[in-house]
């Protein structure tokens, strides 16, 4: 039977790169795709850019363009990032148009028709400066919990204590730097607090098959069990400036974000019925047949099995049939970080000339269906690509494909379909597309990496290089290659929804139509004419990946203030980042904002190793030990007050983000605090030191 199956990913936002973290789910949810088109469903992908907001809005005006000219310009950038890693959406779309505003305004119209929109009054933040209302996230101050300063509006980097903006002590704007002020304005909320949304989810989440198990339980943790009510009503309004859609009846408020952006996939899935004569309600329906799933990260479960079907119930739509969310992505077991150059952009890695197949290949041997993390460790990638893509799979075609070109032009002879390979693969098949089903991708790759394994023994067993120096075994030869190059076409089958490129050059060089999942169950015929075979796949070498990451790496000195890495993948956080850095820009006169000051990286380092100098009279070598930050290395000028046998073991306090200095002695990687008299009354030079406890790598402010 055919299925109907519409699938989306997460719609990124419209103010940064697509990174390789990006890339789990642009690729995880691009395969299933792929497979299910290959098993003749009807299934479309579609996706768009997330384009409204306060950070695009801020974003656009440090640029000095408008939010459409940036929204525009990034949409370009993301359709060919995608493009380059054959992402292949059916529609690419944006939030930003006619078709979404008309689903926002027909859901927000009929919830409200529902009694499920209420208006109230709220306090909010407002930044007189900037005479707008402040988000959480561009509010900074000091943690209600434990003190520490410039913590942003949400919760704490230094506690990990959660709460609200008006909690903060001594709040400031991280846009203006100016002090907020209350004020009060109107809000629209959604009610899910309303016995009705309350009932709908409860039933909705814990349906069986609708979530991942781990999913389920956290939701039901949020849900609360029996009566009890643990939902708060949704703040779904913005008020002006804002970059969005205005309300209907209601001048100068907006749709917040996170209400326009899943409605993005409506929007994006009408245009493409538009484009195509599809039929958008068999799909939207409440009692639609066909399929739904939203491929998403764990970050934005609660959007996405709370808000967003308790929005698309009670607005008379079908609800999603799954949601499917995926880990985090990290490298070398750690997470992105721009300063060891793994914060690795899309571009950057095709700009290189790195092979998109190999990462979809990586990546496809990692996923499974469960929402853990998962590692990009570089090493292994590199030996998983040469060993597994190209020593395995490519390798079947390229030791027999050029026998039959130059010795039989082209053509294949009959196919021993009783080998012991083939056999297995007509016997594997099923399971393996259950596994791709299932998501469980890294499953149907291990077992797909067990048959090339009993192909190659074929290959090495019969051993064409051999038979061809041997005149009076040229049938043999063919039969030897012939079963190769249809063991070779099996794996392009199987491995298709994850190498698309290579399946298309695999389809030109043997001369067939596009291949689908049924053709694994058959053979090339007798008398088949190969085309030449042309190189599919080379090999990745360790250089690139170096080369790659210097690419990325961005000195630790050029590297914005305070950036906390744990919302790095929050484009929200660029723009904080760059607004604050507008705002210092433009500040004059003797005081520094807080930001200038935070500017300097200052870290907790440990003595690991202090040396004299050879030929320097005033510098010690030092080793300083970040903890996870590294080790780097200081030629400090304090040889006239510590002998270095003294040093090594202490604690004392780095600037972590001075560009690296080229010294006649090395290089020297930061500077140590030491404080002096600079008129020079009382002579010496005294290390600042720390209190018992602190540990190497922790930051100092
Ligand atoms: N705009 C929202 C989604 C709206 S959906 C209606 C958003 N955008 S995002 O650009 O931050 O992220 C897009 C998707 O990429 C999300 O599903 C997110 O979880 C995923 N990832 C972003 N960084 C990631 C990693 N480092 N690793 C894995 N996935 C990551 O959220
Ligand atoms: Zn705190």
């Amino acid at each position: 039977m055919t299925r109907k199956i519409l699938v989306t990913s997460a719609l990124p936002y419209a103010n940064g790169a697509i990174h390789l973290g990006h890339l789990v789910e642009y690729i995880q949810t691009d395969i299933w795709v792929r497979f299910q088109k290959m098993r003749g469903h009807q299934c479309w992908y579609v996706c768009a850019d997330d384009t409204h907001g306060t950070p695009i809005m801020l974003r656009a005006e440090q640029e000095g363009i408008s939010p459409e000219a940036l929204i525009e310009r990034v949409h370009g950038e993301h359709t060919r990032d995608f493009a380059g890693f054959h992402i292949g959406f059916d529609d690419y779309y944006t939030t930003h148009s006619a078709e979404t505003r008309a689903c926002a305004n027909e859901i927000y119209a009929r919830l409200r028709a529902a009694g499920l929109i209420e208006a109230r009054t709220i306090e909010q933040y407002y930044d007189p400066l900037k005479r707008m209302f402040l988000p959480d996230r561009f509010i900074k101050g000091e943690c209600p919990k434990c003190g520490a300063a410039d913590q942003y509006g949400d919760n704490c980097e230094s506690c990990g204590a959660a709460y609200t903006a008006d909690e903060l002590k001594n709040p400031y704007s991280a846009v203006s730097g100016a002090r907020p002020e209350l004020r009060q304005s109107e809000h629209f909320f959604f009610r899910l607090s309303d016995p009705r949304c309350q009932a709908f989810l409860r039933r909705w989440t814990q349906a069986e098959g609708r979530l991942q198990n781990e999913a389920a339980n956290k939701l039901q943790e949020w849900l609360g069990g029996g009566d009890e009510n643990r939902l708060t009503d949704w703040d779904i309004s913005r008020d002006a400036p804002y970059f969005g859609f205005e309300i209907p009846d209601a001048p100068g408020k907006y749709f917040y974000v996170w209400l326009d952006a899943p409605i993005g996939y409506m929007g994006a899935f009408r245009h493409l019925c538009d484009r195509l004569g599809l039929d958008f309600d068999e799909y939207w329906r409440p009692d639609s047949r066909t399929e739904l799933y939203h491929f998403i990260g764990k970050d934005i479960l609660y959007f996405h099995a709370l808000f967003w079907p308790a929005e698309l119930e009670h607005a008379g739509y079908r609800t999603p049939t799954k949601v499917f969310a995926h880990g985090f992505l990290t490298v070398d077991g750690a997470k992105m970080s721009k300063s060891r150059g793994t914060f690795i952009t899309a571009a950057s890695y095709l700009e290189r000339g790195l092979d998109p197949e190999w990462l979809r290949y990586y990546y496809a041997a990692k996923l499974g269906s469960s929402m853990e993390d998962i590692d990009l460790n570089l090493d292994d990638f590199i030996a998983r690509v040469n060993s597994d893509l190209v020593g395995k799979f490519v390798n079947i075609a390229s030791r027999s494909a050029g026998f039959i070109v130059r010795k039989f032009a082209g053509r294949l002879c009959t196919c021993d379909e009783s080998l012991p390979a083939i056999e297995a693969i007509r016997e594997r098949r099923r399971l393996i597309a259950d596994h791709y089903e299932a998501r469980e991708f890294s499953k149907a790759i291990r077992e797909i990496m067990a048959l090339t394994d009993l192909a190659n023994q074929y290959v090495d067993s019969v051993k064409p290089w051999e038979l061809a120096r041997q005149a009076d075994r040229e049938s043999e030869l063919q039969a030897a290659c012939s079963n190769a190059i249809n063991l070779f076409r099996l794996f392009a089958i199987l491995l298709k929804p994850v190498l698309p490129a290579l399946a298309a050059k695999t389809e030109a060089f043997l001369n067939v139509a596009p291949l689908v999942w049924a053709d694994a169950a058959t053979v090339l015929a007798a008398g088949h004419v190969i085309n030449d075979y042309r190189h599919m796949l080379t090999r990745v070498e360790k250089q690139q990946i170096d080369a790659l990451l210097a690419a990325n790496r961005e000195s630790l000195a050029a590297t914005p203030p305070a950036a906390p890495q744990k919302h790095a993948e929050h484009q929200e956080k660029a723009a904080v980042v760059a607004a604050a850095q507008a705002a210092v820009a433009s500040s004059t006169g003797p005081h520094i904002s807080i930001d200038d000051f935070l500017r300097a990286d200052l870290r907790v380092a440990r003595i690991s190793a202090a040396e004299q100098v050879e030929g320097a009279d005033k510098l010690l070598r030092l080793l300083l030990d970040l903890g996870p930050l590294g080790t780097r290395q200081v030629f400090a000028g304090i040889k006239a007050a510590y002998d270095p046998a003294t040093l090594v073991g202490r604690l004392t306090v780095m600037v972590a983000n001075l560009a690296p200095r080229k010294m006649k002695f090395g290089l020297s990687e930061g500077m140590i605090l030491a404080a002096s008299d600079p008129a020079g009354e009382t002579p010496g030079i005294f290390l600042l030191a720390l209190d018992d406890g602190a540990q190497p790598g922790m930051r100092v402010r």
